[in-house]
């Protein structure tokens, strides 16, 4: 034992310059079972500032250490909340309070909607409290560790079992320490000295730095002040290649051809396969004979004349008969359609009272100024009556004013179904009890059946 300790001391020497400070004591052990037991001594003998040394993970080290499972879960925990608090309030904000828009009666703020953003920000957010937490517990990142000075010490990565006592542990004492070390029978106990580095930065180096990082920042101004300034010099391509390459773009200028342009303009009378609507009055509602002459901007929502005046739809050439045959059959599946598609809107009488409608107009009466919803006419008012079918069926092929269009999820014969069933709502709702048959009136005076 005692040559261990003269050794330490000849060890200590190395290490050693004019007034070095102890900075603590290092003990090697033979084997990771010696240093275990060592562990918990040194932690019944109540030192904190420690910490074992080992080349890899030992079992059992935390608990012979004393160390506490980790804080972590609760940093990370933590994150998380803030993440999501975070993210309903900045939706909840955004959504419901900044920018209030109607969206089909939708309310401004709903949980379930919100999710999606709520749990990406709480992973975002614990992910870096998970990384950020890791490093602060561990006092990381530590650019200087004193041991380093002690050769022995490397072997710690190799087949050296230490213990490091620091001096700066309250019950740590210059003798006491030392001699309770050796008493855990280690091979070597080592004092680690400190160089006491009274250095002092030159006083060139601050200004040095200053100058150093305010140059820095040239580069980046230039930069800046680039990208708004105007120039008529081009600008330097660094990889040519990869800003003009020999292709044609859509939209795009091209020496190709005589009149400049990438894309060639379709050839008059094309018509793609399976794209020929001959029958315009099946496809468009549109007179077959005076078809021609229409300009098919016209037919869509808000259409404007090149006078800037509006189109009155009124006066296209509509057909006033359905192009299909009219049966009970046809009726029915419009009615089918309407009650999918329209009535959420136009309600299923066509009064314009529809579950959609309803509620936004609910939302608008409490939250004033955010009037972005229009109430739909009764379908069965005399403006709308007076139109004729051809009008109707463009109504649902492009929209009409804040209407949206039909087209995509409406197939062409399922409009003029809906435009038969539209005609049937019409008459129901303007009709008056001599238009129902004799036969059946007596019902409607019954009690509703419940
Ligand atoms: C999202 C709600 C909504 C749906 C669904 C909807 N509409 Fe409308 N519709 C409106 C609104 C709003 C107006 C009033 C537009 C305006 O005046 O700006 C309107 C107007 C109309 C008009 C009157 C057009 C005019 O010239 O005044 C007709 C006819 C009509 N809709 C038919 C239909 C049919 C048929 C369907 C089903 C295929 C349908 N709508 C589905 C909202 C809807």
């Amino acid at each position: 034992m005692s040559t261990a300790v003269e050794q330490s001391d000849s060890q200590a020497d190395d290490c050693t310059e004019d007034q070095a400070v102890l900075a603590g004591y290092v003990a090697q052990f033979p084997n990771p079972s010696a240093l275990k037991k060592a562990a918990s001594q040194v932690r019944d003998a109540g030192f904190k500032e420690f910490d074992c040394y080992v080349p890899f993970p030992v079992h059992g080290i935390d608990e012979a250490m004393g160390i506490k499972m980790t804080r972590l879960p609760y940093i990370v925990l933590a994150c998380a909340a803030m993440g999501a608090t975070t993210a309903i309030a900045l939706q909840f904000f955004t959504n419901a309070f900044d920018y209030k828009y109607i969206i089909s009666g939708k309310p401004f703020f709903s949980l379930p909607a919100n999710i999606p953003i709520t749990f990406e920000l709480a992973v975002l957010f614990s992910a870096f409290g998970a990384l950020l937490g890791m490093l602060a517990l561990n006092n990381l990142p530590k650019f200087y560790n004193r041991l380093f000075l002690i050769d022995p010490f490397l072997k710690a990565t190799s087949n050296g079992f230490f213990i490091a006592i620091e001096a700066k542990d309250p019950k740590f004492h210059e003798t006491d320490t030392k001699e309770f070390l050796n008493s855990l029978q280690p091979s070597e106990v080592i004092a680690c000295l400190e160089p006491n580095q009274n250095v002092k930065i030159p006083k060139a180096l601050l200004p040095l730095a200053v100058c150093i990082m305010i140059l820095g920042l040239v580069p980046l101004v230039i930069v800046a002040r680039m990208r708004v300034t105007p120039s008529t010099t081009p600008r330097i391509e660094l990889v040519h290649d990869m800003d003009y390459q020999p292709k044609l773009k859509t939209q795009r200028f091209s020496k190709m051809f005589a009149d400049g342009r990438g894309m060639r303009p379709l050839i008059a009378g094309t018509v793609a396969r399976g794209d020929l609507r001959h029958d315009t009055a099946f496809y468009e509602g549109l007179l077959p004979d005076q078809a021609d002459e229409v300009d098919r901007s016209f037919l869509l929502p808000n259409a404007k004349k090149p006078d800037g005046t509006s189109v009155s739809l009124e006066t296209l050439p509509w057909v006033t008969q359905i192009p299909l045959p009219v049966d009970e059959k046809l009726m029915a599946r419009g009615q089918e359609r309407y009650n999918i598609y329209c009535s959420l809107c136009h309600g299923l009488s066509g009064k314009g009272d529809g579950i959609i409608t309803q509620r936004a107009m609910q939302l608008q009466a409490a939250n004033p100024g955010v009037g972005t919803w229009l109430l739909p006419i009764a379908l069965y008012s005399e403006p709308v009556r007076k139109q004729k079918v051809g009008q109707l069926f463009n109504t649902i092929t492009h929209g009409v004013r804040k209407m949206p269009s039909y087209a995509a999820q409406i197939p062409v014969e399922d409009r003029w179904a809906i435009v038969l069933y539209l005609r049937a709502l019409q008459e129901s709702g303007s009709g008056n009890i001599n238009d129902v048959p004799a036969e059946i009136r007596e019902q409607l005076n019954a009690e509703p059946k419940p």
